[in-house]
C-alpha cells in the first residue's frame, strides 16, 4: 500500500486526510514515480475550496507537481527509464503528495544531478509558471518589470530571471520581505493603499510588464502602472485581467524544461525556505493558504540522506 493525502469533500481544511491506497499504475503515455518531493501550491486549497468545480469524483488526491525516480513505465514512453530522477506535473487525479504518484512522460523530464529533489518539485508549476509570466511579452534588457506578489514561489523565481534578462525589476511585497525580494537583485515596493504612486515616484513613466500573482484589489491597485495595459499579465485572476485589458498567463509543458537548465546552471534559485513531511500536509497546505508564504513550501516525502 501506499500514502497520498486527500481531501473527502469540497470546502474547508477539515476534511483532509492522509489515506493508503493500492501505487497508481502507470497509462499509456505515463511514467510511475516514487516521489521524493512534492509542490504545495494555492492551485491545491483553491480546488478542495471547490474554485475550480466540484465535478471530481471525491476523495481528490491533493498535488499537482513533484520529484522523484521512475519505478514504471506505461505503454509507448519513450525517453524514461527505470531509476531515472525526474520532476514533472502530476496526471490528473493521480495527486502529487502521495508516496507514489504518475506523470504524464510528455510534462516530466530528467531531473539534473546538480538540483536537489527538494529544488526540483518547485519547478514544475511554479517555476515554469515563473518563466511563462517572463516571456510572455517580449522584453529586451533595461526595460522594466513589476511582479505583484514578488515574495511567493512564483514571484522570487519570475524576479531573479528578470535580473538574468537584466530588466529592471520591481518586486511588490509586504515590509516583512523586504530584504527576501531585494536578495534577488529586485528593487522592493511596499504593498497595499498608494502602491500605484509609490511605483510612479521609482518609474514616472509606467513599466513595460506587470506580472500579477495576487489577483483582485492588489491587481486592480497595480494596473494603473503599466505602459500598456496589454501588458498585464495574471497567473492569479484570469476574470481581473481580462476586464482590466491584460492578458491571462499562458504556461505550456515545454517550459518545464527550458526553466530547469536554468536552474540547473544556477542563474535561479527555486528559494524553498519550507519543507513539511507528508504527515503534516495539512501544515504545509495551511501555510500556502494562509496568502503570506516567503518562497516556496514543499513536502519532504522521502528525507535527501535516505
Ligand atoms: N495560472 C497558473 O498556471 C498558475 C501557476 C502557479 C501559480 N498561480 C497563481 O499565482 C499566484 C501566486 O502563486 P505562488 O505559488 O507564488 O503563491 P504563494 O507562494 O502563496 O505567494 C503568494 C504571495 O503573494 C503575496 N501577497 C499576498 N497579498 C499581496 C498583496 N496585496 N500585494 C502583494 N503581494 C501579496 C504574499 O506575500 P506578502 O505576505 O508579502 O503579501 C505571498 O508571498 C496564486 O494565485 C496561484 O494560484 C497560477
Amino acid at each position: 500500500m501506499s500514502k497520498v493525502y486527500v481531501f473527502t469533500d469540497y470546502g474547508g481544511a477539515d476534511n483532509q486526510q492522509l489515506i493508503e491506497r493500492e501505487p497508481p499504475q502507470p497509462g499509456p503515455g505515463e511514467i510511475g514515480v516514487k516521489v521524493h518531493a512534492a509542490g504545495v501550491n494555492p492551485v491545491d486549497w483553491k480546488l478542495r475550496q471547490g474554485l475550480l468545480g466540484t465535478s471530481r469524483p471525491l476523495p481528490v488526491a491533493l498535488g499537482g507537481e513533484v520529484a522523484g525516480v521512475v519505478t514504471a513505465l506505461g505503454e509507448g514512453v519513450e525517453g524514461f527509464a527505470v531509476g531515472d530522477e525526474v520532476l514533472g506535473l502530476v496526471a490528473d487525479g493521480a495527486g502529487g503528495y502521495a508516496e507514489d504518484t504518475v506523470l504524464p512522460a510528455e510534462s516530466a523530464v530528467i531531473k539534473p544531478k546538480e538540483i536537489s529533489f527538494i529544488d526540483a518539485a518547485a519547478i514544475p508549476i511554479a517555476g515554469s509558471t515563473a518563466y511563462a509570466g517572463t516571456h510572455q511579452v517580449g522584453l529586451e534588457a533595461g526595460q522594466s518589470v513589476l511582479f505583484n506578489g514578488a515574495g511567493g514561489g512564483v514571484g522570487l523565481m519570475a524576479a531573479q530571471i528578470g535580473r538574468v534578462h537584466q530588466f529592471q525589476v520591481l518586486g511588490v511585497g509586504s515590509e516583512d520581505k523586504r530584504a527576501l525580494i531585494e536578495s534577488t537583485g529586485a528593487t522592493f515596493v511596499a504593498s497595499g493603499e498608494g502602491l500605484a504612486e509609490r511605483v510612479r515616484e521609482m518609474a514616472p513613466d509606467g513599466v513595460d510588464l506587470v506580472f500579477d500573482l495576487v489577483g483582485g484589489k492588489a491587481l486592480r491597485q497595480v494596473v494603473s502602472v503599466a505602459k500598456d495595459p496589454a501588458h498585464v499579465i495574471s497567473a492569479a485572476d484570469a476574470q481581473t485581467v481580462t476586464e482590466l485589458g491584460g492578458q491571462v498567463l499562458r504556461r505550456n509543458p515545454e517550459m518545464i524544461a527550458k526553466i530547469t537548465g536554468v536552474i540547473q546552471y544556477g542563474l535561479v534559485d527555486p528559494t524553498v525556505l519550507a519543507t513539511y513531511p507528508l504527515e503534516q500536509a495539512d501544515q504545509a497546505l495551511a501555510h500556502v493558504e494562509s496568502g503570506r508564504t516567503r518562497g516556496k513550501v514543499v513536502l519532504e516525502i522521502i528525507p535527501a540522506d535516505n
